[in-house]
């Protein structure tokens, strides 16, 4: 009797498709992940810690100068990218057009003590934004700080000079100006996918 129980629940009941189908046309038409106002300006994204969680680097930074990083002016950078956009990715090995990555950062704190060491994330300091959208920009990508210069939170911004990050993420970045080799998530999930854009596979 039991196991009779236990086969009828592998064929869906009426009732349970529709359930499928009312939740995937759930999805379809949730929000895209960038909200902008007008015609560029990007509302300070919400919810991205639920997001898919590609990568976390510590003082990584491309810097003309050589002078070596001290372990207490360090931070650590952790990129979230929208689920959607994670899907296609894994699915073409292409970013679609929508596609909104999240760079958050925090403080960096070092114990060398005996019986604790290692580094550990402090106070997160704020965050930045890289969106695609070629409809809405001739380059594609669009970048935005949501912290001012005196380091206090905004809550809408307007894209950065392209000096000031586009030509960095164009020269520097693996796949279609997002630094993919610094993500083992966003490597591996399209493992096996033909990448056309991408430029190399390391660092
Ligand atoms: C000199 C190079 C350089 C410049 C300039 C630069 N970035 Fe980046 N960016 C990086 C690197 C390297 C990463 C990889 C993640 C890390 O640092 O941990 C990155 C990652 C990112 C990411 C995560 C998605 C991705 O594309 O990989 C965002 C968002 C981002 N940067 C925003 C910005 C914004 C906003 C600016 C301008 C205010 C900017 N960046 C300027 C080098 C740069």
């Amino acid at each position: 009797m039991k196991t009779h129980r236990i086969s009828c629940k592998l064929f869906p009941t009426p009732l349970s498709l529709a359930a499928v189908l009312f939740l995937g046309s759930t999805a379809a038409s949730e929000k895209p992940p960038a909200v902008f106002e007008g015609k560029d300006t990007l509302l300070r994204p919400e919810g991205y810690r639920q997001w898919v969680f590609v990568g976390s680097a510590l003082g990584l930074e491309y810097s003309p100068n050589e002078e070596k990083q001290t372990s207490s002016n360090l931070e650590y950078k952790n990129v979230y990218i929208d689920p959607a956009a994670f899907k296609a990715f894994s699915e073409t090995g292409r970013f679609p057009d929508g596609t909104m990555f999240v760079l958050e950062t925090a403080s960096a704190e070092t114990k060398n003590e005996p019986g604790l060491q290692g580094s550990f994330q402090k106070e997160y300091l704020g965050i930045s934004a890289a969106v695609k959208d070629t409809g809405r920009f001739p380059e594609g990508w669009a970048y935005f700080r949501f912290t001012d210069r005196s380091g206090t939170a905004r809550t809408q911004a307007t894209p950065a000079p392209k000096a000031a990050c586009f030509d960095c993420h164009r020269q520097k970045g693996a796949i279609d100006n997002v630094f993919t080799q610094f993500y083992p998530v966003l490597r591996a999930a399209s493992l096996g996918v033909a990448q056309p854009e991408a430029k190399r596979a390391r660092p």
